[in-house]
């Protein structure tokens, strides 16, 4: 497993170099019809990094990050309300969230199904859910998700077609914008 409880320091310093311009403009294009006070569910959050990326987008939104590595999210911005637990089994109550994100933590899911339950469980009606992660059908995807089972990680990379259709057999509409070996998911119920 990938000691996530003490490399904070490392993604709090390095962890936004993984995220490219395209991304976050998928991210702010995603965010731009929330209105004030939504509130936002980063799950995986780390250190934050996405939640840091779309306070940039939108400072008016409620932030909350979730991750079972309390090494990490202790370098969370003061705006972002942390709580520790695994996506499999969210700490919090039903229809909680107008959004969900997950920032290059998907794959690290020991469930993946469990997981999306959970979201389908903690968003509210009409919810939104962001996803940014790595394609394992490219050559650099493959890279990563050989280096992660390497390290004992679950390494559930997705091709994005097929997680389109895994996402739409959870009710949800799904947009896949592809970035070279990167790609993101905006979806909605
Ligand atoms: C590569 S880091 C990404 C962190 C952050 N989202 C970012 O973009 O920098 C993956 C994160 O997923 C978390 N993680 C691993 N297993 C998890 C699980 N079952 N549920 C929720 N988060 C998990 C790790 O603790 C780690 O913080």
């Amino acid at each position: 497993m990938m000691p996530f409880n003490n490399l904070g320091f490392v993604f709090k310093h390095f962890g936004s170099i993984i995220y490219s311009k395209p991304i976050l403009e998928d991210l702010c294009l995603f965010l731009q019809d929330f209105s004030d006070k939504e509130s936002v569910l980063d799950i995986g959050a780390g250190t934050g990094v996405m939640s840091e990326f779309a306070y940039r987008c939108n400072d008016r939104l409620k932030f909350v990050a979730v991750d079972p590595a309390e090494g990490m999210l202790k370098y969370a911005p003061p705006y972002l309300e942390t709580h520790i637990g695994a996506a499999e089994a969210l700490p919090f109550e039903d229809s909680s969230f107008d959004a969900v994100f997950m920032g290059e933590s998907l794959h690290h899911f020991d469930d993946i199904d469990a997981a999306l339950n959970e979201v389908l469980r903690v968003l509210k009606e009409g919810g939104k859910l962001f996803i940014y992660d790595f394609d394992r059908g490219t050559f650099l995807g493959k890279c990563v998700c050989f280096m992660e089972r390497v390290f004992g990680e679950p390494a559930n990379f997705y091709e994005p077609a097929v997680l389109k259709e895994e996402l739409e057999s959870y009710g949800f509409s799904v947009t896949v914008m592809k970035h070279g070996w990167r790609y993101t998911v905006s979806a909605s119920l």
